[in-house]
């Protein structure tokens, strides 16, 4: 690609930045589509976000990604942010149509159309989801709406009450949360189709460590983990090995990415042009399938 007067410019504003995997991502998809557009990692320190924004609208920035610790922050500098992304109080993606900038939150749709993309279709499927971070919220407010039943575990019950509490508010919907434990568990995964990962438990250096004791796992059942590093986590490990069906958790990083890409360019995202990039820059961090 040839960059010109007329490239525009998207970005991931964030810090740290330097091993995002969406540079490489959103490039290549770029060049595939013979789209004028470069995407760069721009490291912003917490005091520095707002001065950022200003910035990406003076400057005249087509999109923005927005990652840790500027997520929630961000959405006072915005002029509109999607209801969604409002409620669950981060944006990760920013598209900025003629000087207005639109605030969205692609994880949970990412994670949703990941399941899809994998043949696994969630509706009328009860989800057991495992966390209530960030990336639990953004995942559970997608699955509330598309799955028949959903269920959060998390380590600390507080934080797994207060989100189905939120969610049950919001969408009218009757969702539990409880504490994560091997009792939990082993009553939850009896009756659970699609078991999503939404926690750090297994990312490395700590690859030996499950949030699932193994015995608990069957066939009869999708497991999705959103920890990328290792690719295969020792969840989906064991999950394979009890006969379940696995997605990885770069699966739900393409198709966040791929949601992003749609906002900024009204295009089809080229998806396998996207994983292929994503794996080799994950090998040359040593990490391999
Ligand atoms: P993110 O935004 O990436 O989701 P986060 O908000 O810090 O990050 O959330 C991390 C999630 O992993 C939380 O659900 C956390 O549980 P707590 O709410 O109890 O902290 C969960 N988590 C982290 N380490 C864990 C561990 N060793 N065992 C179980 N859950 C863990």
């Amino acid at each position: 690609m040839k960059i010109n007067g007329k490239t525009k410019v998207c970005a991931i504003i964030g810090d740290p930045v330097e091993h995002s995997l969406s540079p490489v991502m959103h490039n290549a998809a770029f060049k595939e589509l013979g789209l004028n557009i470069v995407y760069v990692a721009f490291p912003v320190k917490t005091g520095m976000l707002k001065d950022a924004i200003l910035g990406a609208r003076r400057l005249g920035l087509l999109g923005l990604n927005v990652t840790m610790p500027h997520k929630h922050a961000v959405i006072q500098y915005l002029d509109e942010t999607e209801s969604t992304a409002k409620a669950i109080g981060a944006v990760n993606t920013i598209l900025n149509e003629r000087g207005k900038l639109f605030g969205y939150n692609t994880d949970g749709k990412g994670a949703m159309i990941a399941l899809q993309e994998n043949h696994v279709d969630p509706e009328e499927k009860k989800m057991l989801l495992l966390g209530a971070g960030g990336a639990a919220k953004a995942i559970a407010f997608q699955a509330t709406q598309e799955t028949g039943e959903l269920v959060v575990l998390n380590r600390t019950e507080e934080r797994a009450k207060q989100l189905a509490e939120l969610l049950n508010k919001t969408f009218g919907t009757k969702v539990t949360g409880r504490t994560l434990s091997a009792e939990t568990l082993k009553e939850e995964l009896e009756t659970t189709d699609i078991l999503v990962n939404a926690t750090s438990v297994g990312m490395s250096p700590n690859v030996n460590t499950s949030p699932v004791p193994a015995d608990l796992l069957h066939s009869g059942l999708c497991v999705m983990d959103i920890v990328y590093n290792p690719l295969e986590t020792k969840l989906l490990k064991d999950a394979k090995i009890a006969g379940a069906k696995v997605v990885s958790g770069l699966e739900m990083l393409l198709y966040q990415g791929a949601v992003a890409f749609e906002i900024w360019t009204n295009c089809p995202a080229p998806v396998d042009v996207m994983k292929k990039v994503a794996l080799s820059k994950l090998a040359e961090q040593g990490v391999r399938p």
